[in-house]
């Protein structure tokens, strides 16, 4: 059977990571998750104090990209890639809400962008792959054979995350969730290089009143047609 690529865009917590790893188990392909690896190039930058409130050291992160080594291992326990920044694995430490409140001003980097599409591109030279993000289907993978959009309302999607962020512990408002991802929006929306645009022939997800299941069987049987299609 072929194997074929499935883009997944859409704004920050439409729940594209939960349906892309659902979607990767069932068709045992590899998922990637790319806002982790810009998380990750955030988390750097905030490590070496190249980030703060009020300064961003634009120039210091560009000429330090060589050093910056991202990967995924897959995690056997876990039934998905982890990711590690120089070797060491960042997963948890990504995900929270002071990363994701830089997150988009490093993501503006076009150098930035330039390094870490190259090696999403690299990961896809086999097909086999979900890949969720913002820019998949337009400018990563423009020619995937199955490309998802991803809405939910901004109040749900900080529901969602809020809920998560309290789960694990961070001790954060529900107003300090709605606000970063509203920010998040329009900044990855208003970028130059890359915005979040739904690429004309992505198909639209808005999950706000779908169920896991119900949504997990709807982008099945997208994927299902996608591959009978190639065949
Ligand atoms: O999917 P996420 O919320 O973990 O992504 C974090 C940020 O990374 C998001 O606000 C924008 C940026 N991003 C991007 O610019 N391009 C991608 N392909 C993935 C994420």
């Amino acid at each position: 059977m072929d194997k074929i690529i499935i883009a997944i865009d859409g704004f920050s917590s439409t729940g594209k990571s939960t349906v892309a790893k659902q979607l990767a188990k069932h068709l045992g392909y590899v998922y990637v998750d790319t806002g982790a690896m810009y998380r990750s190039v955030t988390l750097y930058a905030l490590e070496k104090g190249l980030i703060s409130n009020d300064d961003f050291n634009r120039e210091a992160l560009i000429y330090q990209l060589p050093s910056i080594n991202i990967h995924f291992k897959f995690n056997e326990i876990l039934g998905f890639a982890e990711v590690y920044l120089n070797d060491v694995n960042v997963e948890k430490d990504i995900r929270t809400l002071k990363v994701s409140s830089f997150v988009s001003k490093v993501s503006a980097v076009s150098e930035v962008r330039q390094k870490l599409v190259e090696q999403q591109q690299k990961m896809g030279e086999q097909k086999g792959l979900v890949m969720d993000g913002r820019d998949i289907g337009t400018v990563v993978f423009p020619n995937a054979e199955l490309k998802l959009f991803m809405k939910a309302s901004a109040q749900t999607r900080a529901e969602r995350r809020y809920k998560e962020l309290i789960e694990r512990g961070d001790d954060v408002s529900y107003e300090a969730v709605l606000k970063n991802v509203e920010e998040r929006d329009y900044l990855d929306t208003h970028r130059r290089d890359s915005p979040l645009v739904k690429a004309d022939d992505a198909i639209e997800i808005d999950n706000s009143y779908l169920s896991l299941e119900e949504q997990f069987n709807k982008v099945l049987k997208l994927a299902r047609m996608a591959i009978e299609d190639c065949e």
